[in-house]
């Protein structure tokens, strides 16, 4: 799809079909994720393909959403500090680390919209809890859960503050 029209049509997406994501498009999707740019190349972070539907309803209540559990297949986004930190010190450990999870979720969530499929990040979660149930150590911090499935609803766009109150010159 056209870029600007990409990001004119992704909305967040919390109503999914009953129908699965085709292994293809999970696999283009976290292709387009792991192209995203990293500090120092190091891609401090990793992604966990949650398809399982227990595990799903766990995550679902571990963020209070249910919708989470609806989508047949959540990605659950880990920040790893450590990777960065060896490099960086504690700026990769406390920031590039998760801005490299965070860039990559991005990137998955536009890679999703482009197939047609709708996803929602999801930010409010325990995190503790999370990491429990998709059992990973805890050097690794979850820190956005993706819910993917094709879009059962057509939200209409949101408002953006105007540039005039993001933007300045200096
Ligand atoms: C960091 C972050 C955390 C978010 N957390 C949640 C969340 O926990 N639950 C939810 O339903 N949406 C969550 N959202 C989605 C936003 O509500 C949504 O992106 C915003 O309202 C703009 O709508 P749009 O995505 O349709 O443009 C989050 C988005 C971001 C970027």
């Amino acid at each position: 799809m056209e870029f600007q029209k990409l990001l004119k049509e992704r909305h967040s997406i919390r109503v999914y079909q009953d129908k699965p994501v085709e292994e293809e498009k999970l696999n283009q999707i976290l292709e387009e994720a792991r192209s995203a740019p990293s500090a120092g190349n190091l891609q401090a972070y990793k992604i966990c393909v949650v398809k399982d539907k227990k595990a799903r309803e766990k995550i679902a209540e571990a963020a209070n959403q249910e919708f989470v559990a609806q989508a047949p297949v959540v990605l659950v986004f880990l920040q790893d500090p450590n990777q960065s930190s060896q490099k960086y010190n504690r700026r990769g450990e406390e920031l590039y680390s998760l801005q490299d999870a965070t860039i990559a979720c991005a990137y998955a969530q536009l890679a999703a919209a482009d197939l047609g499929l709708g996803s929602v990040w999801v930010g409010a979660f325990d995190e503790e809890e999370v990491a429990k149930i998709i059992g990973v150590p805890s050097n690794l911090r979850p820190i956005a859960i993706l819910p993917i499935g094709y879009p059962a609803e057509k939200p209409a766009a949101k408002s953006h503050r105007p540039l005039d109150e993001l933007v300045w010159e200096k």
